[in-house]
């Protein structure tokens, strides 16, 4: 019979992660992947309920498979990922023809449960508990991390992977999902973390990209030994074959002094730090309940900036929260201003049921002021990145070369000399001319121009830096 798996992904790194696995786990199973939905048989969603947009989305979507399911009843549709384990039940109500309903802490069951469908076993769900469902412990082990299984295709390049190291939340930021869909903060063992980088460094991996929705907040304790991810990095700093580290998405209370002295000593970690503020004014920190107050995230930035001047850091922040003043949103732009962040990712606020914002704050900022304050923020950011962007023009950066850049694959471009893209240890995006054989190398390459978002430059060779001969020695000596 034949097996042919389209799936679809939304969402954050961790959902990118689950599809990888979840791919390679059905491969196992004898699945081949296809490229289009009217091809498959059996039809994934990984979803995300981050924001109603989000969810809205996933709803059309699955909209335009019920014309297909019609005409193809054996068609075997599911949904997996937050907004499953969110929504649950619903979801077979509001599009009756779906088939699976999967949480994040249960994807290991989809082969087995695709199977029950396939023989008649009709609907099928299978979602972790509740936070309030029972006792911690009980909770902790219904959501379960699934990591072993990896498949090279599904990654966003054959040299960079997302290693899972924590799964879960326990901040609960009164405006986020999370903490209920991923279910409580867990450090996965070092051990496991180790085996798996090295299995990657193995299949060609030279950027591992650390993932935990409050990384730097990791710990594993076992045997009357706490590892956090200062120590974790060490460790895996001394794999052969990965030549970069990063790791995201931190929580601004826990950037310990410790943590950035290892990002500093180690010379495989980037000195890229993703820490969103989510807002400038301390009222609105602290109804989000973020824990921290503005002069702990300055205090914060100023202890970046003495041990790792050179780090790049980027934020989120969500504009038009329950109370937001004018006041309030000019203080965060006036930290926007005095933090000149890499970049910022700025969201309106989304009302998600089930959060302490949806009981007991009111959604009173009215849509057209969110998005003239989204609009004002994205404006400065831009302004910022242009600005420090162009301070690249002249220097020359490492860049570790992805492949060919958008433009170029939108182009159809297949001569020998194509656009490539990169990234630079901080996170920037290069973009230069040269060959698909770069893609996977680290190469220098000199900026000649730069834009918000992008710098462009030339691969430097013997001949166009004086400096690889070394100072004062004529060049061809
Ligand atoms: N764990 C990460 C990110 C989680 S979600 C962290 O703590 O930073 C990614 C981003 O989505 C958040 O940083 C926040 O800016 C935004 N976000 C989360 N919930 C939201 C909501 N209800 N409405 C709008 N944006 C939201
Ligand atoms: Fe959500 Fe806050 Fe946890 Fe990030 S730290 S996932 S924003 S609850
Ligand atoms: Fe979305 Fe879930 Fe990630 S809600 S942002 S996919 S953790």
């Amino acid at each position: 019979m034949n097996k042919r798996l389209y799936i679809e992904t939304v969402g954050c790194q961790m959902n990118v992660l689950d599809s990888e696995m979840v791919v390679a786990d059905l491969r196992r199973h004898g699945y081949e992947l296809v490229e289009n939905p009217s091809q498959a048989d059996t039809v994934l969603l990984n979803t995300c309920s981050v924001r109603e947009h989000a969810e809205e989305k996933i709803y059309s979507q699955l909209g335009r498979l019920r014309i297909d399911k019609h005409k193809h009843p054996e068609k075997t549709i599911g949904v997996m990922g937050c907004m499953a384990q969110k929504d649950q039940k619903i979801i077979f109500e509001r599009a009756p023809y779906v088939d699976l309903v999967v949480g994040p802490g249960q994807l290991q069951q989809i082969p087995e449960l695709l199977e029950k469908i396939r023989s008649g076993g009709g609907r099928q769900m299978a979602v972790s508990l509740d936070r309030k469902a029972g006792a911690q412990e009980v909770i902790r082990r219904s959501h379960e991390t699934f990591d072993p299984l990896r498949d090279p295709t599904m990654r966003p390049t054959p040299f960079q992977a997302y290693l899972r190291i924590q799964i879960g939340c326990d901040k609960f930021c009164t405006y986020c999902v999370v903490p209920n869909t991923r279910g409580p903060e867990q450090g996965r063992p070092p051990e496991q973390i180790l085996s798996e980088a090295r299995v990657l460094a193995e299949q060609g991996c030279k950027e591992i990209i650390l993932l935990g929705q409050t990384v730097n907040s990791y710990r594993y304790a076992a045997d009357g030994q706490t590892t956090r991810l200062a120590g974790l990095l060490r460790q895996l700093h001394e794999i052969d074959g990965i030549e970069r580290l990063k790791f995201v998405t931190n929580y601004p209370k826990d950037m310990s002094e410790d943590l950035l002295t290892t990002v500093r000593d180690l010379p495989k970690c980037s000195p890229y730090l993703h820490v969103p503020a989510q807002s400038g004014s301390d009222d609105v920190l602290k109804r989000m309940k973020r824990g921290y107050t503005v002069a702990d995230y300055m205090e914060m930035m100023e202890r970046i900036e003495r041990i790792l001047p050179e780090a790049a850091v980027s934020s989120d922040f969500i504009v038009g929260f329950c109370g937001e003043t004018d006041e309030d949103f000019q203080k965060t732009v006036d930290l926007v201003r005095r933090c000149r962040f890499k970049n910022s990712f700025i969201f309106k606020y989304s009302v998600r049921p089930g959060t302490k914002a949806s009981e007991r704050l009111e959604d009173d900022v009215p849509e057209e002021v969110k998005s003239a304050r989204n609009n004002e923020l994205l404006a400065i950011q831009n302004a910022i990145c242009e600005e420090d962007n162009a301070a690249f023009i002249g220097r020359t950066v490492e860049v570790l070369v992805e492949g060919p850049s958008k433009k170029s694959v939108k182009r159809g471009d297949d001569g020998p000399l194509v656009q490539m893209t990169g990234r630079t240890p901080c996170d920037r995006i290069v973009v230069f001319d040269g060959n698909r054989r770069q893609a996977g190398h680290l190469l220098p390459v000199v900026i000649h121009d730069a834009s918000a978002h992008t710098l462009a430059g030339v691969v430097r060779t013997q001949h166009t830096g004086p400096e690889v001969f070394g100072i004062g020695v004529p060049a061809g000596a």
